[in-house]
């Protein structure tokens, strides 16, 4: 049998069909919703676990717990304002499964979801219709902004932000990202407007510019030609996949996702082929990047 590896260049020209539901201010508000269920469930679930003590062990300094208590309990509000807004028509907390094993492991997904955090907003700021919303979704992807340059530069030691924009992830490609940590969800939970799109993992997560990577998926059948796409602040960079692999492209910084999409126009659902990576290039939080 082919290797998974390279199931991605090797599909035929039979289309995928994927259903493709309509955005509504409601569904995606409860998607928002998901994210903050699961966001607080992480934070609380870790503090839960990790002492003080267990932080100082791991080599963070004492008021970094204290730190990641006052996020948890600002993804606690989050879920109060969203719950509050959608009544009875607000999705209940999942089960997660979020595979850390110890305090550095917890702070490198902390930062990871944060940031995936933000970018979602940020991506559903382009659907959302009703203002009042969006507004609160705003001031939210600034609080969730914070908290992951938090992460990534005072506890991490890496740049304090990715560059002169954050990062708007399309809704099916964040949920695309969510989705995986997600372990089972009340049957009560209503149906999201989002694309459940195959999940891609890439064979490295801080690689370089101009490096070959490898992307894994398993598709049963998509269009070719293929592209990964790189959103990076405001900006798409596109690259052809070729047997499986494509080469980083130059002028990502921080914290960039990858994709698999049909063709060159903007991601969204009728070029998506699978859901997307997170993939980091971070730079010191004291010196000046140079790509
Ligand atoms: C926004 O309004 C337009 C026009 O009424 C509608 O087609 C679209 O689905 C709405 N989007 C959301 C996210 O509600």
């Amino acid at each position: 049998m082919f290797p998974k590896a390279i199931l991605l260049a090797l599909v035929g020209a039979a289309t995928t069909v994927i259903a493709a539901p309509t955005f509504n201010d409601k569904g995606l508000l409860q998607f928002a919703l998901n994210l903050e269920h699961l966001e607080t469930a992480f934070f609380n679930g870790g503090l839960s676990k990790y002492s003080t003590s267990d932080f100082v062990g791991a080599g963070y300094p004492d008021w970094v717990r204290g730190r990641f208590r006052q996020i948890a309990d600002n993804e606690a509000a989050h879920v109060s304002y969203l719950a509050d807004e959608l009544g009875d028509d607000a999705p209940k907390a999942c089960t997660y499964d979020f595979g850390y094993t110890d305090v550095k492991s917890f702070v490198k997904l902390a930062q990871k979801i944060e940031s995936v955090g933000a970018s979602s907003y940020l991506g559903l700021a382009r659907h959302i219709n009703d203002t009042t919303i969006l507004n609160a979704g705003a001031a939210i992807a600034a609080a969730e902004s914070r908290q992951a340059g938090w992460i990534t530069s005072s506890v991490l030691k890496n740049q304090p932000w990715d560059g002169p924009f954050e990062t708007p992830l399309p809704p099916s490609a964040a949920w695309s990202l969510i989705r995986g940590y997600i372990t089972d969800c009340p049957d009560s939970n209503p149906d999201l407007p989002l694309l459940n799109l195959p999940s891609l993992k890439v064979s490295d997560s801080t690689p370089k510019a101009g490096q070959t990577i490898t992307l894994t998926v398993t598709l049963k059948s998509a269009k070719t030609p293929l592209y990964a796409v790189w959103i990076d602040g405001l900006t798409y960079t596109y690259t052809v996949i070729t047997n499986g692999k494509t080469v980083v492209p130059t002028g990502l910084s921080g914290t960039a996702y990858v994709g698999v999409v049909s063709s060159k126009d903007h991601p969204d659902r009728d070029n998506f082929v699978t859901g997307f990576a997170v993939v980091d290039f971070p730079f010191g939080s004291t010196a000046r990047h140079v790509a």
